[in-house]
């Protein structure tokens, strides 16, 4: 079997929707709900938080994410990063490279033989350059932040670029993030979340059944005195937002286990056939949710032991 990557893109027009927060923590959340699923992360953005977060002081650098574009082994390019995460370092270079990207599924076709395990996240910019183009056609999941409408609106561009292309759209999720609960409104519609959450089912769009919630807490681990960017998962265990992402890695592992059951052409995103509703659909009338099978219980189940047993020990290393 091609050890192609569940790969995870988080991509957003809109700049400071929280793609790199979401990118990062999610990476560290998946690898505390499974020890033994290899996780990785690189960014084709060139703010470094990625190697701020992951890197391990002093160890040698193999080489980038410039590299990996160049047609470097994308395997042999992962570092061993922090909290058990691998990454690969990000470049400076990448503006002056896309000049020279060979079309959108030229990473498609590199990842088909990087022999990277498990799952690969990508952080990208906020724009639909031909890299995040890269990035939204290789991957078997696309989570796009949407913060507010204007972050909503841009959604459509991305979604264009899979009906032009003719990729299925339901590997396209939204999820409501930087949501501030302080914010009411009247009307049917109460607060940000279910306001962003019905516009987008009005466009047809998938959201998440999660969000992410605006945290202060969140916010000052990244710009902080010490330089260090913090994870959520050990810097901000009392926050709402340590429960969404659980949900959300939860989720991701959950849509990987299906991705099984589904076939992947080379070079053509996957097609999640037969897997569980996990997303809220937009749909009309109050059809239930299908109910969930054995199978699906039981990986909830050993999500949440393997996820428990991490945390703890965690807690015990202080
Ligand atoms: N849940 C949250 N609560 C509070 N602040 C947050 C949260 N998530 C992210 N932030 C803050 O919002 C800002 C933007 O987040 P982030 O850098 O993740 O967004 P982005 O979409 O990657 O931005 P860019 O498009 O510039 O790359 C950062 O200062 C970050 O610390
Ligand atoms: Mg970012």
């Amino acid at each position: 079997m091609t050890d192609y990557p569940y790969l995870v893109t988080i991509s957003s027009e809109k700049g400071g929707v929280g793609k790199t927060t979401l990118a990062t923590n999610l990476a560290i959340f998946l690898k505390a709900l499974n020890e033994n699923l290899p996780v990785s992360i690189l960014s084709f953005d060139n703010h470094f938080t990625v190697d701020r977060m992951f890197e391990i002081k002093g160890q040698p650098l193999k080489g980038d994410v410039a590299d990996f574009l160049r047609g470097a082994p994308g395997g042999e390019l992962l570092h061993t990063g922090q909290y058990g995460v691998s990454y690969i370092p990000s470049s400076k270079a990448l503006s002056d490279l896309k000049h020279s990207v060979q079309g959108p599924l030229m990473l498609a076709r590199f990842l088909a033989s990087a022999q990277i395990p498990g799952v690969l996240i990508i952080d990208t910019r906020p724009d639909l350059d031909i890299l995040t183009q890269n990035a939204l056609f290789a991957a078997d999941r696309v989570i796009i932040p949407v913060k507010d409408m204007a972050s909503l609106e841009n959604c459509r561009n991305i979604f264009e670029l899979f009906e032009k292309k003719g990729f299925d759209k339901k590997s396209l999720s939204l999820i409501p993030c930087l949501i501030d609960s302080r914010i009411k409104f009247d009307g049917p519609f109460q607060d940000q979340r279910s306001l962003l959450k019905a516009y987008a089912i009005n466009r047809g769009y998938r959201c998440l059944d999660t969000y992410i919630s605006k945290s202060p807490k969140v916010e000052s681990l990244a710009t902080n005195p010490s330089g260090r960017v913090y994870p959520i998962l050990t810097h901000a265990r009392n926050t709402e937002v340590y429960g969404q992402f659980t949900q959300v890695a939860r989720t991701v592992l959950l849509l990987r286990i299906f991705r099984r059951g589904s076939q992947r052409l080379p070079g053509k995103p996957l097609l999640l056939r037969g897997a569980p509703r996990l997303d809220l659909q937009p749909r009309q009338g109050t059809s239930p949710r299908r109910p969930e099978t054995p199978h699906v219980q039981r990986c909830h189940q050993g999500v949440f032991v393997r996820f428990q047993a991490a945390t703890e020990r965690q807690r015990d290393n202080g």
